[in-house]
């Protein structure tokens, strides 16, 4: 019998499917086997950096297990859960029934149920300049398209409604809004949001509002995209991972907006979702844990991250040749250094990793053009911390661009 030696083929979908923020680290890993420590300075994980989730959730998980809730749950979730979301929207101005509510994997499971249910193979998706890349992942894994829309680094990375508008095309289907933002840390004044909804209520398109980072706008709270319009076609996402502090649970939960027109996209990701059982078990008990709970910690946390992103802002803007738009919410900031003509910003950025062991990630991994320069920090070191990276990429700079 003879035996295959040919490799196996693999898909061509993965070929389209890229994530720098941890793609990037295969180039960190052999840093490090080189002798250089690296400064991990690319993924979103607040408890990487010391903070910690509150007790009462962990407590909530605990007695879950214990309790004999390791079981599969319905695959919208527990009824507690999708009570307690619906009652926290209930809180902050818009009426969402448990019904309409999803128990998922993190946020990460509700953008991609909703692209899936929503998008055909050949569809549009309008996505912000620069993205949280995993929406643009999960495009090119169904086979749909992104159309960019320009936020503007000029005019505090707000959304420009005047190109997103030119974007839209008959194959146009959903508008994607991440309010506060990754990467840029911007939040939209009220009248944007207003301006994004009407557009989109024009044209027919389901806004993905992913408000993962709602909670961490350091002025407080921002409120939901669906109190300014509730009955426009939104559908809405977050999960315990930033401001609970839960990232490794993979706990959230979407809720479909109100609205007779999105009952057949309800019953759409119901169906889908059915396909994956449910979402872990035990950690949907943390939500109503978390929803109906103790929140005082997110206002350290939110303090926390209002100290580092002013030491951002002010650190970066200190080195001659970059410049960076002071955040508003979240622990991101996207700096933009002026490149030597013919290089790219992922030159810059693995230049900085190579000497200095700061791993950043390039702006074009989050869809910006490779020589505008732009680039993203996750700033949740100590301020201490952040204080010593900052001298080290403010010298490699002055070096980099002498
Ligand atoms: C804008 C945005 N959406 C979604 C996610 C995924 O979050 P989750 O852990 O809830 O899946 C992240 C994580 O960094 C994010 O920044």
């Amino acid at each position: 019998m003879s035996v295959a030696t040919a490799s196996i083929r693999t898909a061509r979908r993965v070929d389209r499917f890229t994530y720098a923020i941890r793609n990037i680290v295969g180039e960190a890993k052999k840093v490090e086997a080189g002798g250089t420590p690296v400064r991990y300075l690319n993924i979103g994980d607040p408890n990487q950096f010391g903070f910690t989730t509150p007790p009462h959730l962990i407590a909530a998980v605990e007695r879950a297990m214990r309790g004999g809730h390791n079981g599969y749950t319905s695959s919208a979730g527990i009824l507690e859960a999708r009570e307690a979301v619906a009652a926290d929207f209930n809180d902050r101005g818009v009426a969402v029934h448990p019904d309409r509510v999803l128990i998922t994997s993190g946020t990460s499971e509700g953008l991609e149920l909703a692209l899936t249910a929503l998008v055909d193979d050949g569809d549009a998706v309008l996505v912000p300049s620069p993205t949280y890349p995993l929406y643009t992942a999960v495009l090119a894994k169904i086979g749909a398209v992104p159309q960019y829309y320009r936020t503007d680094h000029t005019n505090h990375w707000l959304p420009d409604v005047a190109h997103l508008t030119s974007q839209i095309t008959s194959k146009t289907r959903v508008l994607v809004i991440i309010d506060p933002n990754n990467p840029t840390g911007a939040i939209y004044p009220d009248d944007v949001r207003r301006q994004l909804i009407d557009v989109a209520e024009q044209h027919g398109l389901v806004i993905l509002a992913d408000e993962v980072y709602g909670d961490l706008a350091y002025d407080g709270p921002v409120a939901p995209m669906a109190t300014l319009n509730s009955d426009a076609a939104i559908i809405s996402y977050s999960s315990l991972s930033k401001a609970y502090l839960a990232p490794g649970w993979r706990a959230g939960w979407m809720a479909i907006g109100s609205t007779a027109r999105l009952d057949g996209a309800l019953a759409a990701i119901k169906k889908l979702a059915d396909g994956r059982l449910c979402s872990p078990g035990p950690m949907q008990y943390a939500v109503p844990a978390a929803l109906r709970g103790d929140r005082s910690h997110q206002v350290s946390f939110r303090n926390e991250l209002r100290t580092r992103a002013h030491l951002t802002a002010e650190r970066l803007n200190a080195i001659d040749g970059m410049s960076c738009v002071a955040p508003r919410g979240a622990f991101y900031a996207m700096p933009k250094v002026e490149l030597p003509s013919g290089t790219t910003d992922a030159d810059y950025v693995l230049a900085l990793l190579r000497t200095t062991g700061i791993l950043c990630v390039y702006g074009s991994g989050f869809g910006t053009a490779p020589q505008d320069g732009f680039f993203r920090v996750v700033f949740l070191a100590s301020p201490a911390e952040l204080s010593v990276i900052y001298d080290d990429l403010a010298a490699f700079t002055n070096d980099y661009l002498a």
